[in-house]
């Protein structure tokens, strides 16, 4: 995914966001990323790719990459309609399940 592509949904935190936030205040742990809008501490399918960002380093280069933004949000629905986590008010809406041809 692009630089530009939302990485945490619940609150909006683009990837060159995090990207940038691990560069500039180089944080000891992973967990410190929810210090960049509160990524990671909504619906919790973000924090498998905050870490990526983290190992990264900051650098920007991740299996992230291997995602398009819309593979990542119809996974990250999967995950919701998993039960997995639950986004906060305000968080990027899922998007619709495909429904069957009439
Ligand atoms: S997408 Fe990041 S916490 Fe829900």
């Amino acid at each position: 995914m692009e630089l530009d592509a939302k990485i945490c949904y619940c609150f909006h935190i683009t990837r060159r966001k995090l990207v940038n936030f691990v560069r500039q205040t180089e944080p000891r742990v992973p967990s410190q990323l929810s210090q960049c809008g509160g990524a990671g501490t909504g619906c919790g399918w973000c924090i498998p790719f905050l870490k990526q960002i983290f190992h990264e380093g900051g650098t920007g280069e991740a299996s992230v990459n291997d995602l398009t933004p819309e593979e990542y949000a119809r996974r990250r629905a999967e995950y919701i309609r998993a039960g997995k986590g639950a986004p906060p008010p305000g968080a990027t809406p899922l998007p619709d399940v495909d429904k069957p041809a009439p």
